[in-house]
């Protein structure tokens, strides 16, 4: 018997440390990411794991924030009748939405499976990828899906004047506008960062997230898609990158799974006019419930 509990317990060792192992690799991966040069490839991934580490805190925070505006001022920026809720008929819709691209080798294979569903998408895009990425951008916006923009470089808008910030927001909508030949009325500040002043200045309205794939960390498409799958509520707002091929293998079986669940793929735009909430700028949005 002893030696039966010995083994188990070694075995489940082994296991647990192949598990660490394949984690690890999977973190030391080459980002994919033809834009990024070698030397920022750790800067990329710390910027990244920086955005996730904040997930956490922007959501409660946003929580806080929308309560707040709830009870100090008559609009409401989230909350529509709960009557919906009661309705068996009522269809459950969802935003799907990637950062930090485009990245055709990516950003196609998402489209694919997003065409041959019928479901629509949102791409938070970085406008200095959009001339070298444009045939997708241009293919995603005819296939109706929303682009929204995710600043020109990357950058954490809480440490730029105001004037810098501008830039950064107007140079991303004319290069998004440039190839899809369409306004953006919708951005995602890199890092999830947006304090007070960048909220008073952006002049768009922040879309955040209320469920994390955590694919940037991942790179694998189970844990994407049980990250998805198992957190996704009616109005949800999903984050993930076009970046990783793990992320398309996991968007392939997510969209035909959860439209089997009654789920309707929307954009972002499409779900806030969906729920009745009229997006401000400068106002943060994480979901929108029935
Ligand atoms: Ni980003």
């Amino acid at each position: 018997m002893k030696n039966n509990l010995l083994k188990k317990v070694l075995s489940i060792a082994v296991c647990l440390s192949l598990i660490g192992m394949v984690g690890c690799s999977g973190d030391t991966n080459v980002d994919p990411d033809s834009d990024s040069a070698s030397n920022s490839q750790n800067v990329s991934s710390d910027t990244e794991q920086t955005e996730a580490t904040q997930t956490t805190t922007t959501t409660t925070t946003t929580t806080t924030e929308k309560s707040d505006e709830s009870s100090s001022s008559s609009s409401e920026k989230s909350t529509s009748s709960t009557s919906k809720t009661t309705d068996p008929n009522a269809k459950k819709y969802i935003a799907l939405t990637f950062d930090d691209g485009p990245y055709s080798p990516v950003t196609n294979r998402i489209l694919d499976t997003l065409e041959k569903h019928g479901a629509k998408a949102t791409f938070f895009v970085v406008g200095d990828r959009v001339a070298q990425y444009a045939t997708s951008l241009k293919r995603a916006s005819d296939l109706g899906c929303e682009i929204g923009s995710h600043t020109y470089s990357h950058k954490n808008l809480n440490r730029l004047s105001v004037s810098e910030m501008s830039n950064e927001m107007s140079k991303s909508v004319d290069a998004i506008s440039r190839v899809t030949g369409k306004g953006v009325a919708i951005m995602r500040p890199p890092e999830g960062a947006a304090n007070d002043t960048v909220k008073n200045n952006v002049g768009f309205p922040l879309i955040m997230w209320s469920v994390d794939s955590l694919d940037w960390k991942n790179r694998n498409m189970q844990m994407n898609y049980n990250n998805v799958v198992d957190d996704v509520f009616d109005g949800s707002i999903i984050l993930m990158h076009d970046l990783y091929p793990a992320t398309a293998d996991a968007v392939e079986r997510i969209v035909p799974d959860l439209i089997a669940k009654g789920y309707v793929f929307v954009t972002v735009s499409e779900l806030m006019r969906i729920r009745g909430v009229a997006l401000e700028s400068g106002v943060k949005y994480s979901s929108a419930k029935p």
